[in-house]
């Protein structure tokens, strides 16, 4: 597999004299890839029909002759101030009903018909005039789905198309009543067109209400980008990708992979850090330049399996960004190590935003490659250094985890309905497990929940997997390794009431749950072993036998043979020793690695990744501080 790098670029931005210099420059730094067009409608399009389409056409094929591979962007994330005017209800309502207005971007409802339509027709246009041109080498839809809060949306048009929605998968009120329980508090419904969105309810909104809301929105984006990727793929051969984000859960990424070729993301490591990880000052404070040293590894874990096992990180941050409530540099060495660490996972571009620093607008206070002023940025001097590298290491392959974590999408908005803690979600409970892995220097798969075979792992952790789907417990009843499930796994059915008999009813395993405590910050739940748990705790009964428990005698961790359920929320220390014993107990080796170092394994090669700000020396390997260093597999 080749590593390649690339950038984000803007020609509407700059003049047109200015393209031939910058795709020169492009080339002599190593970059293979260009993405343009994204934000472009407005100069594609000044007014409606009025298409003006022979800027893009010189700027791909200036940067095309230069020898750059075009990303060619769908501009729909930033539908020009006319469409408003022609479709003057297209905008999203937010949850007071107040419509999301024009004046920044992704300011469209999903299911809003006559946007669809226009979606289609100027994706269209571009893959006819396009979908040949030997310069476009890939596509992408959209940008960032969901990012700015924009999957929900409570306009008419989102309510009417949900009735419809409901009343093809419910297919009576009746038997919607009797899924969604709606006997509670006299909620029962005669026809489906009385049922409304789920919001500015006076108390909080039957909970299936919530969660069919939000299948509901997951299918919307799906749909759209289903629309656009038909279009393209009736005129181009080349593969299409969309860029995910970080941590954003509010529709079914596996779902949407399955419709594209490539699986492509946004990683703004210390931007996350600020606004998007619950962690404490003095973790945010050591890593204030480098980012959290599992966010980045843990989308690339994910995006390698909703891209089908192809990956790329389409923005990566190069600097300072604008948006985070603080915005410090990276340290000297953090654009290497980032990009290592995503080829380490198994990325086959890694593409850095933005090429040049905008003078203007919503974005100037966001580092590019170049400056503003065209003179390089900092992140230049790291590209040269990253080029010689992939020119001097041999593909290394990606490698096979023996370890895998299940990610849920359905969980993570079941867990929001339904969040019974105010502080904690579900992608929190599975960034703290995929954690207690890595700390234990551990490479992992992030696994759908509709796997079917478990059989290339030898542990998986299913955690706050809120309904498990019969094909997983059969794939656990069939699995030979060690699974660890819990906490607030199978604790609902799938239209989120609690099942009889209650969960997790786990094959062969005698435990259930019969009450589930949330806890606030400070408080705990002392092991007797020394551990905790915090935020979430279970009572369990049963005869299941007992692994660990609570000072008072309460079963911790349960187990019949292989399979464990852990019936609370562990702290850190208390995860990653409950993933040691259990690594131990199947035969996986674990390291004890000092903070901020972390290991990722290829098939030929060992990547150090050290995130801490000071210089690391494990089992005789140096790391510098925010470096990266391989060594041939031990
Ligand atoms: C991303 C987005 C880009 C740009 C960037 C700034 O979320 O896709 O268009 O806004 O953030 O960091």
């Amino acid at each position: 597999m080749k590593r390649t790098l690339g950038v984000c670029y803007y020609p509407e931005h700059w003049p047109e004299e200015r393209w031939a210099q910058d795709a020169a420059q492009m080339v002599e730094i190593g970059l293979t890839w260009v993405r343009i067009g994204e934000f472009a409608w407005s100069r594609l399009e000044p007014a409606p029909g009025d298409l003006q389409f022979d800027w893009l056409d010189s700027a791909i094929e200036i940067l095309g002759d230069a020898g750059l591979r075009v990303v060619l962007g769908t501009p729909t994330a930033t539908p020009p101030r006319w469409m408003l005017d022609k479709h003057p209800d297209m905008l999203a309502l937010d949850e007071n009903g107040h419509p999301r207005k024009f004046g920044s971007r992704r300011h469209y409802c999903f299911s809003h018909e006559g946007y669809r339509k226009e979606s289609r027709r100027i994706t269209r246009l571009l893959a006819e005039r396009y979908g040949a041109n030997p310069h476009v080498a890939a596509w992408q839809t959209d940008n960032e789905y969901g990012c700015h809060d924009t999957v929900l949306s409570y306009s008419d048009a989102a309510r009417n198309a949900f009735q419809d929605w409901l009343a093809r998968r419910y297919q009576s009120p009746d038997a919607l009543n009797r899924a969604w329980g709606n006997v509670f508090w006299s909620m029962e419904y005669d026809r489906f067109d009385q049922i409304d969105l789920p919001n500015q309810t006076v108390t909080e909104a039957n909970h299936p209400h919530q969660l069919a809301f939000r299948r509901f929105s997951s299918d919307q984006v799906i749909a759209l980008n289903k629309i656009q990727v038909d279009e393209i793929r009736a005129h181009s051969d080349a593969p299409i990708l969309h860029n995910y984000m970080g941590r954003v859960t509010d529709f079914d990424h596996y779902a949407m992979g399955r419709d594209l070729d490539i699986a492509t993301w946004d990683s703004y490591p210390i931007g996350f850090l600020s606004d998007r990880l619950e962690a404490s000052d003095d973790h945010k404070a050591r890593f204030l330049r480098q980012g959290d040293p599992d966010m980045q590894a843990f989308h690339h874990d994910l995006y390698r399996t909703v891209g089908k096992g192809r990956w790329w990180v389409m923005e990566q941050q190069p600097g300072p960004v604008n948006w985070a409530p603080y915005n410090p540099a990276p340290l000297p060495g953090m654009v290497r190590l980032w990009t290592w660490e995503a080829f380490a996972h198994g990325a086959e571009a890694v593409c850095y935003f933005r090429w040049r620093q905008a003078p203007f607008g919503q974005e100037q206070m966001h580092a590019g490659l170049l400056r503003t002023d065209g003179e390089p940025a900092p992140a230049l001097d790291e590209l040269a250094e990253i080029k010689r590298e992939i020119e001097a290491l041999p593909d290394v392959g990606t490698g096979k985890a023996d370890v895998a974590l299940i990610l849920d999408y359905e969980s993570c908005w079941a867990w929001e309905a339904q969040p019974q803690g105010a502080d904690f979600n579900m992608f929190r409970l599975a960034l703290s497990a995929y954690r207690a892995l890595r700390q234990c220097g551990l490479s992992i798969d992030i696994l759908p929940p509709d796997t079917t075979d478990l059989s290339a792992y030898k542990l998986v952790l299913a955690p706050g997997l809120m309904t498990i789907p019969d094909a997983l417990r059969n794939a656990l009843a069939a699995f030979e390794g060690t699974a660890l499930i819990g906490p607030r796994s199978g604790s609902k059915t799938a239209e989120l009431s609690i099942p009889i008999p209650m969960g997790p009813n786990l094959p062969g395993l005698d435990a259930t749950v019969t009450l589930a405590e949330s806890l606030p910050p400070g408080t705990d739940i002392p092991l007797s072993d020394g551990g905790r748990f915090v935020h979430w705790v279970e009572r369990i009964e049963g005869e299941a036998e007992i692994v660990r428990q609570t000072e008072s005698g309460a079963p911790a961790l349960v187990h019949a043979g292989d399979l464990h359920y852990l019936a609370g929320w562990p702290d850190e220390d208390t995860f990653r020793a409950i993933v040691r014993d259990l690594c131990d107990g199947v035969g996986i080796q674990t390291h004890d690695l000092p903070d901020g170092l972390r290991i990722r394994d290829t098939e030929s090669h060992r990547f150090y990744i050290n995130y801490a700000p000071e210089q690391i020396t494990f089992n005789g390997i140096s790391v510098p501080p925010a470096g990266a260093v391989w060594t041939d597999l031990p």
